[in-house]
């Protein structure tokens, strides 16, 4: 084909933002990441006083704030009504909340919509697209080009996200435990949602990722996008 899309998929914690990023920079694709949308929405929520808790406030104001996605892979970028979000989105406030915004429908078409139009941009006028997040291969993109499922010990992706965090300045030391426990929490939200569930498609190939380096999951899906194109 022209262009390939492709979908990455699967929890916290395995690599997904990483290798994708890598993959996309490496073969002159472009790069969505939608956790950073979903995440976008509730920043802007959490700071327009929508009570995140009540689900029909949510809906009601789902379709207000104008989310806009980078697609350069070495730099991405995220906006909500002009603003930059790339910063916020990752506070704890925000990840606390997302999981409860991201399971209201309402929120989930207005995201999709906007994913759909940029990967079909993507597909249009470049090489094509790597989209990263937890329901791409099962609803968003069904006719993905190719569907990958990273997966890795809670052990292992617990350990992750806690070395991301402490890379981050200002923060002093992080309890793994309890970055174990709020990952695992999040993962059983979005895995037992009504709507668009985090699971693995029945098309997508599964890569566990727990005794690989990074350089080795990156080598892996380039390998695989390579077969496909
Ligand atoms: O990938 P990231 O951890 O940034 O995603 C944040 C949250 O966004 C997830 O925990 C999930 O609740 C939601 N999400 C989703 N569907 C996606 C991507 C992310 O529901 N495709």
């Amino acid at each position: 084909p022209a262009s390939v899309v492709v979908a990455i998929d699967g929890p916290s914690g395995t690599g997904k933002s990483s290798t994708s990023k890598a993959v996309a920079a490496k073969l002159g694709l472009s790069y969505l990441d939608t956790g950073a949308q979903y995440r976008a929405i509730t920043w802007w929520m959490l700071t327009n006083g929508v009570d995140v808790d009540d689900a029909g406030a949510v809906a009601a104001a789902s379709g207000k704030p104008v989310i806009v996605s980078g697609t350069d892979p070495s730099a991405p970028t995220i906006t909500a009504d002009g603003a930059d979000a790339s910063g916020p989105i990752r506070t704890p406030e925000v990840t606390a909340a997302v999981s409860a915004v991201s399971a209201v429908p309402e929120v989930r078409a207005a995201i999709t919509a906007l994913q759909r139009d940029i990967a079909a941009e993507a597909a249009r006028t470049t090489a094509g697209i790597v989209v990263e997040g937890r329901d791409i291969g099962t609803t968003v993109l069904p006719d993905a080009d190719l569907k990958i499922f990273l997966t890795a010990s809670p052990e292992a992706r617990a350990a992750r996200r806690g070395g991301e965090l402490k890379a981050r300045p200002g923060d002093a030391g992080v309890d793994l435990e309890a970055t174990r426990e709020a990952l695992l929490r999040r993962d059983a939200a979005d895995s037992s949602r009504k709507t668009s569930p985090l699971a693995k498609a029945g098309d997508a190939v599964e890569v566990d990722t727990t005794d690989l380096t990074l350089e080795q999951v990156i080598e892996c899906v380039v390998t695989l996008i390579e077969d496909k194109r």
